[in-house]
């Protein structure tokens, strides 16, 4: 179990007229909870989506449980939550995630499991249309879950929750990570940087750290989480 669940080496992706990855080298330990955090436009959404197979890249290998970003295999194993809304509004909860289950061809089981995991029973047949911005995320969420997959990709899953939800939504991420789950979740929020087994902060496509949040204050001097960050984007001089 050495192998990292994700080896991302020397990626370049260019979107538009920007090179947005200019050669990014990284890895994505198993069983982990790994925060990808790091300034608006840095290049994390577009990092996610490389590692899901969906971003078109110049060069570079992105390595995903073993087999190449976006093969057909890791189509069941990988769960992935964009920044968008990502279920259908004109669905119920548990219609919306049957139709996800058997795009993955999971049981029937596992669509109850994921309701209860990101507490929407009560809201099981509600059209996704009329639930809370926070229900809807969630609802978004219990989508990856069905299936178990190995790797959930978790594109700013917090946004807009409640402190007690969001809490919860990390108790959820470690006890997945405890059961063999490796999640990449990114975040614009720093308090939740220590919520993390380990911490990568991405600015303008360059990784600044790639470290445990313990070893990141140690290394800056830093009280919290957000100085740290402060401490070592304002070390680098800018692109
Ligand atoms: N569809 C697109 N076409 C062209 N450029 C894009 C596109 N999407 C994003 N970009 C550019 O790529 C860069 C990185 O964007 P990305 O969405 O990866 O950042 P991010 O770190 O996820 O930001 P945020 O925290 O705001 O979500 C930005 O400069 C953005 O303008
Ligand atoms: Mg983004």
């Amino acid at each position: 179990m050495d192998e990292p669940a994700v080896l991302v080496q020397d990626l370049c992706v260019v979107r538009g007229s920007r090179t947005v990855l200019p050669g990014l080298t990284v890895a994505v330990p198993r069983g982990q909870v790994v925060g990808l955090l790091g300034p608006s436009g840095g290049g994390k959404s577009t990092l996610l989506r490389a590692i899901v197979g969906v971003q078109i890249i110049e060069s570079g290998t992105v390595t995903v449980l073993g087999e190449p970003a976006g093969s057909a295999g890791l189509r069941s194993r990988v769960g992935y939550v964009t920044q968008s809304p990502s279920v259908f509004a004109d669905l119920t909860v548990t219609q919306n995630l049957r139709y996800f289950a058997s795009l993955v061809g999971a049981s029937s089981a596992s669509i109850a499991e994921a309701i209860t995991a990101v507490d929407l029973t009560s809201h099981a047949d509600t059209r996704v249309g009329e639930l809370s911005g926070g229900q809807h995320s969630r609802a978004s969420l219990a989508a990856a879950l069905v299936g178990s997959p190995e790797l959930l990709v978790l594109d700013e899953p917090t946004v807009g929750l409640d402190p007690v939800l969001r809490r919860d939504l990390w108790e959820l991420f470690h006890r997945l990570a405890d059961a063999g789950t490796t999640l990449l979740v990114s975040s614009h929020v720093m308090d939740e940087a220590t919520r993390c087994d380990r911490l990568l902060l991405l600015r303008e496509g360059v990784i600044l750290a790639d470290d445990t949040p313990d070893g990141l204050l140690r290394r800056t001097g830093a009280a919290d989480a957000e100085q740290a960050f402060l401490t070592l984007i304002e070390a680098e001089p800018a692109a």
